[in-house]
């Protein structure tokens, strides 16, 4: 039994391994379809969720996994029950992993700690989303082969993202150049620290990437005051059709979603020719079928 709890501590071999493992769980691959049998697997949402929850089930499902999807909404959590009771209390059903998300950063650690099953992150806080990495890394590998001396461009809220933090740790340590880009406000401090560049301004760095990855506008973090509004984050940092005709040609259009539609991507460049956000989708449920194969 293993946790996945971030990408930090991840050297290539081991990310490598799993991008391996993931190749055999794409649809006709030979990995096995019921490594799962008779095991449960508990979905733990603190927060709310569309591509990753489904996408985990999906996956469970099809390793001939029960899953059982338990939300915060609607639960004990509204009397006051706490983390801990609340995740030992879904443990003592029987599942073999916990996949939790919480607004917390830190949150799968501390459960990590007080369970005797595996824990995997589906994203906690601005901190971590590891999965989220890995089928990132995995749509570019399965695009260029290898990703040494590619550059990704990062662009719009770094500060909130828990996916650029991951996707910073993963890209870097498969070899790729990784510049993250938007207002000062939305860079965290010390963010170099971690293997990015920073570019304060879209249009130098734009012709430069061989991919480009637009993040949420994470609004409901912000105040009224916040600088940029989103109106000002759109005409300096939003992806449009003109923006992206200045990307190399046969550079990708990425994005982890949810999609604010016309602020950080334009409708036409999120479904144009260049993007592959639904590619990321469906190799999302390959990858996480290899990290239940690992970790259960
Ligand atoms: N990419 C991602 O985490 O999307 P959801 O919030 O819909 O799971």
């Amino acid at each position: 039994m293993r946790h996945l709890l971030g990408i930090e501590g991840w050297r290539r071999a081991d990310i490598e391994a799993l991008l391996d493992r993931a190749e055999a769980h794409l649809p006709g691959g030979s990995a096995s379809s019921s490594v799962l049998q008779g095991r449960v697997v508990a979905n733990v949402f603190f927060e709310d969720s569309t591509r990753t929850r489904t996408s985990f089930e999906m996956a469970a499902k099809t390793l001939g996994a029960e899953v059982l999807n338990w939300t915060a909404q609607g639960s004990s959590v509204s009397k006051g029950e706490t983390l801990l009771d609340t995740v030992r209390n879904i443990e003592a059903t029987g599942p073999v992993a916990l996949i939790i998300r919480h607004r917390s950063s830190g949150a799968p650690h501390l459960v990590a700690r007080h369970v005797r099953c595996a824990v995997i992150n589906a994203g906690d806080g601005t901190h971590e989303h590891p999965s989220q990495a890995l089928l990132d890394a995995f749509t570019l590998r399965r695009h260029w082969g290898r990703l040494d001396g590619r550059t990704v461009l990062i662009v719009g809220d770094i500060l909130h993202s828990r996916v650029a933090r991951s996707n910073i740790l993963c890209l870097k340590a498969l070899g790729a150049r990784v510049v993250v880009c938007g207002p000062p406000t939305l860079i965290p401090v010390g963010i170099e620290q971690l293997g990015a560049e920073v570019a304060l301004h879209l249009e130098p760095v734009l012709p430069q990437a061989d991919a480009v990855m637009c993040l949420r506008l994470q609004t409901e973090r912000q105040s009224e005051s916040f600088f940029p509004s989103t109106r000002e984050f759109s005409r300096l940092y939003g992806l449009n059709a003109a923006r992206a005709g200045q990307m190399k040609a046969g550079a990708l259009v990425m994005h982890p979603g949810p999609i604010n539609r016309g602020i950080e991507l334009a409708p036409a460049v999120a479904d144009g020719a260049r993007s592959v956000i639904l590619e990321q989708v469906a190799n999302g449920v390959a990858v996480r079928r290899a990290i239940l194969e690992v970790c259960v």
